[in-house]
């Protein structure tokens, strides 16, 4: 059966690999967008805003599923009320017009920079790796707070409307030529510069395919779940970049060779997910 699905953010770097792989499925897709870039490949496309209950309406109509990505996705560019303010609004909106809706299944992009680390203004360290869902929260920037946020937005509206979400922490995502190569290499001049994000990426296209895996988790509730691929994006083992940059943390399972310390099990049992796309390193 075909799905009808809304996209928002949907002319950004994963929006429109999520659009590509739906149209690839024969699924059908409704783009949400600031501005129509005019070559987005979508059956629709609604220009406005995430966080406006009218435009968010207008594109549900027949909509199944919604993969939720506009945001502003750094908190680096625009003032931090800004920041905090646009990306908790559009996530409540586009989750609770959907609910309204009548969707019962929706995805949406958290980050992994949630637990605080890439983006806090001093050097922070997990309280644990592998780290997982369930890692120490240690948000000091108005980016992380927006998506651990959106991920408590969607546990309240998983019971308020009786959705299923999944809410995926990603981490640096990029295409190959586009971006990962350069920050590859730059990670494997000065690795200390990606510690915080523990040297973890994810190709777009292998993003693309959790986001569309994620609509497939059976409701109600809500998920956070953590996604990467399962090598760093470093050259040199885990266990020496560990000791190095996070000296001194508790490593709770064996990180053999260039293992990400990231915990993917869920990943793995929830979406049945595995990234594909791996850099050469
Ligand atoms: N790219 C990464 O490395 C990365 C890592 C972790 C999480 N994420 C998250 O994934 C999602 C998508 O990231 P991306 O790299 O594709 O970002 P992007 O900046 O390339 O695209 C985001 C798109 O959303 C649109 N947008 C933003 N706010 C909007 C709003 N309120 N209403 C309508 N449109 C809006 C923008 O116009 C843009 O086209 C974001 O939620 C981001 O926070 C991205």
């Amino acid at each position: 059966m075909t799905t009808r699905v809304l996209v928002t953010g949907a002319a950004g770097r994963i929006g429109r690999a999520v659009l590509e792989l739906l149209a690839a499925r024969g699924d059908e897709a409704v783009a949400l967008e600031r501005h129509d870039p005019g070559d987005l490949p979508a059956a629709r496309v609604v220009t406005g805003e995430a966080a406006d209950p009218a435009t968010v309406r207008a594109a549900l109509d027949g909509v199944d599923a919604v993969i939720h990505l506009a945001a502003i996705a750094t908190p680096e560019r625009l003032p931090a009320e800004q920041v905090f303010g646009q990306n908790t609004l559009a996530t409540f909106t586009v989750l609770e017009q959907a609910g309204l809706a009548g969707v019962r299944r929706a995805c949406l992009a958290s980050s992994m920079a949630a637990d605080g680390l890439p983006f806090a203004g001093r050097e922070l360290h997990p309280a644990y790796v592998p780290v997982d869902e369930a890692v120490p929260v240690q948000a000091e920037d108005p980016y992380a707070l927006s998506k651990l946020v959106d991920e408590e937005t969607a546990r309240t509206m998983a019971r308020r409307h009786g959705m299923g979400i999944v809410a995926l922490r990603l981490p640096y995502v990029g295409g190959f030529e586009e971006r990962l190569n350069d920050f590859a290499a730059a990670t494997a001049a000065d690795p200390g510069a990606h510690a915080r994000g523990y040297w973890a990426y994810l190709e777009t296209r292998d993003a693309a395919r959790a986001c569309v895996l994620a609509l497939g988790v059976p409701g109600p509730g809500a998920e956070v779940v953590c996604v990467c691929a399962p090598e760093t994006m470093a050259g040199q083992p885990t266990a020496e970049l560990l000791e190095r940059y996070h000296p001194g943390v508790e490593i709770r399972a064996p990180l053999p060779g260039r293992t990400v310390p990231v915990d993917l099990s869920k990943a793995e049992r929830l979406l049945g997910f595995s990234a594909e796309y791996r850099l050469q390193v």
